[in-house]
């Protein structure tokens, strides 16, 4: 199986419609990304890596060697879906020129088709910029969690008109810069269906109803890593409960001596 590309992507949209809804799973680690890929359209080594695996308390302080790392080993553990690789705070928005720069690192390090970055019409520029220079980009309008100091909290967006009027125009100007896809996150339903119908690239909802091209939601938290989840994360298992119990149960045969045991033990020939 060859891997997917940005344009195939891009071409499941057509005549405004997505037949099949695309794909899409945070994943950090190598061996993360072997388990998701072949499930996957598309793997974003999102910059939720910060709190997901930081534990920092928000995307701010996360770093272009931490994502040029995590993209690398995202790649390396995948062979099927787009690799995109999201540009974190302070590496893109001051201008085109320094967008490409920073992309540039994180494509040559990591081996991803394509990056993500957050905003709207004040990124559009940017976004033809990159592509026009061979940079695939995705979209992220809506909730932007990098805006948080801005916005006041991670909230749902778009719920006065003249919010909802500038995410479906946000959209609408990343999508004539050329943008492959948009990721809108945290929207209520209607908005979602004004932004997908808007635009001619698929959008991939987060928060942000089934009406979207596609899906994404953080691995992490759709396995049950985490006690507190946004409202929109279907929990399709409990990993948390899984690693605890078995960590658990390791020190308790460790300090009974039960571990380790014959099978685990060498003994000379
Ligand atoms: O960083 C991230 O994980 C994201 C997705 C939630 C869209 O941007
Ligand atoms: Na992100």
């Amino acid at each position: 199986m060859r891997r997917l590309t940005v344009p195939k992507i891009r071409q499941r949209k057509k005549d405004g419609v997505t037949e099949q809804p695309l794909v899409m799973l945070t994943a950090y680690t190598a061996r993360q990304a072997q388990l998701l890929d072949e499930h996957c359209d598309l793997l974003l080594v999102g910059d939720s890596l910060g709190q997901v695996i930081y534990g920092l308390p928000s995307t701010i302080p996360v770093t272009l060697d931490m994502m040029a790392n995590h993209g690398a080993a995202v790649v390396r553990g995948s062979y099927h879906s787009v690799v995109i690789v999201d540009m974190p705070f302070g590496s893109y928005e001051s201008s085109p020129q320094q967008a490409f720069e920073s992309a540039s690192q994180l494509l040559k390090i990591s081996g991803a088709a394509g990056v993500k970055l957050e905003g709207g019409a004040a990124m559009a520029e940017t976004v033809a910029f990159l592509t026009q220079r061979g940079i695939p980009v995705m979209g992220h309008v809506g909730l932007t969690p990098q805006a948080v100091n801005v916005l006041g909290g991670y909230a749902a967006r778009g719920r006065s008109d003249a919010e909802a009027d500038k995410i479906v125009s946000d959209a609408r100007s990343l999508d004539e810069a050329g943008a492959f896809a948009i990721v809108v996150e945290g929207v209520v339903e209607p908005i979602a269906i004004d932004v997908t119908q808007a635009v001619g690239c698929p959008t991939i909802g987060i928060g942000a109803s089934a009406q979207c091209d596609g899906q994404v939601l953080v691995c992490e938290d759709m396995l049950g890593m985490f006690e507190r989840v946004p409202r929109f994360v279907k929990r399709y298992e409990e990993m948390a409960d899984v690693i605890s119990r078995a960590a658990a149960t390791y020190a308790a045969e460790v300090r009974e001596r039960s571990f380790p045991g014959e099978a685990q033990t060498y003994q000379p020939k």
